[in-house]
């Protein structure tokens, strides 16, 4: 089994973007704080919603999924222990024990799992629920978390702008006695869509987008039917592929958020053109190399695209230097983009990416979601045939992705010998 890509050639046409992955998941979390049903609208089919619906459902949720419309009624959900199997499936997991401790103040959930790129830890997460008076004892690889009445509303500090950790403690806020005052927030457009979508719940929140984010705590909240933003990454995937292969591709998907996205596209020597709710992406010569670019957190360039940079910066004219601010193990892909003929040394977080003339094809293996769609990039940049083993990893995040792929003119396949 794998994706086979023939590569070679240049991209064309239009393509409309997926539903983001990182806004469903705590959107779905989101859906557990009411009794009343909630309904995502352009919500994709992929492994990772199929997990987290596992999860609800396994919990006592009902969830039905018809044209890209995922609804959730968890009104008879009252087990609250998330079991080993299915959390190890999804890392978006631990966002249930945010909603459950606002909605029942108990949960019992094992250690979650999500995809190898380092230890991604929990500590912020349980920092904020111990604040807000939840009591958390460790069994067995378990975190059993109770607390006596409402979680109590109060100021906490992330150490660091963590996603997860500020999503998990605005849900766990938004139906606590009290104010909670969030500072060192993670500013992600994925929580400012969360915020928006807890306040058309009745949540009464603040300052999403900001560093500093206030939520007043109310007793109840309702249903809610809601539109999901496009994917910034699915979207990056696929401009890096124009970036890598030349051509120009149209692609629906609303501008507001992507200004790095634009941003780099533009220093590898892509020429975007933005609309209200298109951006089309023309490569105007070969890949330009960049001297140095990091990753960090909202709004610097985001780490989900650093694999997905060091495969087209490999065909790069000249020299470029990434280095990885925010997980540790993101570099796993190098070896396989090697294998591919790709000249890539890295020390530590920092990788430098001499261009080559010429990739070629060969059978190399995904090791987590972003390295897989990285592989595809180098793949469709390659002469000649590549395999993209471990291709469940690119499925977790990438709906349709080798019929999306088909459609901006690559020669692709699911291989399944
Ligand atoms: C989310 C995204 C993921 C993205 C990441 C960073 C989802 C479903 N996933 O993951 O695609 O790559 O943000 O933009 O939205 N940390 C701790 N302790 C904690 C929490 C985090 O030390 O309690 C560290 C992590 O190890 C990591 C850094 O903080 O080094 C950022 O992690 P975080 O922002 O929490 O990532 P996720 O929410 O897991």
């Amino acid at each position: 089994m794998a994706i086979e890509v023939n590569g070679g050639s240049h991209t064309s046409g239009i393509l409309k973007i997926q539903g983001s992955k990182n806004s469903v998941l705590p959107l779905m979390a989101a859906s557990l704080l009411t009794e009343d049903g909630t309904s995502i609208e352009g919500c994709p089919d992929i492994s990772d919603v199929r997990a987290m619906w596992e999860v609800i459902e396994a919990l006592g949720g009902v969830i039905t999924y018809e044209e890209q419309r995922l609804s959730i009624d968890a009104s008879g959900v009252g087990k609250v222990e998330i079991c080993q199997d299915k959390v190890r499936d999804i890392r978006a997991s631990v966002l249930l024990m945010g909603a459950c401790l606002a909605r029942f103040g108990q949960v019992t959930i094992a250690y979650p799992g999500g995809c190898s790129i380092g230890k991604r830890p929990i500590d912020f997460h349980l920092q904020a629920f111990r604040a807000m008076g939840v009591t958390i004892e460790e069994e067995q690889e378990r975190l059993v978390c109770h607390c006596d009445g409402r979680l109590r509303g109060c100021d906490i500090r992330l150490p660091f702008p963590s996603v997860g950790a500020t999503e998990n403690t605005i849900l766990a806020a938004s139906l606590a006695e009290g104010d909670t005052t969030l500072y060192n927030a993670a500013r992600e457009p994925e929580i400012v869509e969360l915020v928006c979508f807890l306040r058309r719940m009745g949540a009464k929140i603040k300052g999403e987008g900001t560093a500093c984010i206030h939520v007043q705590g109310v007793s109840k909240l309702n249903g809610v039917s809601w539109k999901l933003s496009e994917d910034r990454i699915a979207f990056l995937t696929y401009a890096m592929m124009v970036a890598g292969c030349g051509g120009e591709v149209s692609f629906q998907i609303s501008p507001q958020y992507l200004n790095k996205e634009l941003w780099i596209l533009d220093k590898l020597g892509c020429q975007c053109s933005v609309g209200n709710d298109h951006i089309t992406v023309k490569q105007m010569g070969s890949v330009r190399p960049i001297h140095y670019i990091r990753t960090g957190p909202y709004p610097e360039y985001p780490t989900d695209g650093q694999s997905l940079l060091l495969a087209v910066l490999s065909k790069a004219h000249g020299v470029s230097n990434v280095e990885e601010m925010v997980f540790e193990n993101r570099f796993r892909v190098v070896s396989q983009l090697q294998q591919m003929g790709a000249n890539i040394d890295y020390v530590s977080n920092r990788a430098q990416v001499t261009g080559v003339t010429l990739l070629h094809g060969a059978d190399v293996s995904a090791t987590d979601l972003r390295s897989g769609a990285a592989l595809l990039i180098a793949a469709a940049m390659a002469e000649g045939v590549s395999h993209i083993h471990k291709e469940h990893y690119i499925y977790r995040g990438y709906e349709a992705i080798v019929e999306n792929m088909i459609q901006i003119g690559f020669c692709v396949r699911r291989n399944e010998d």
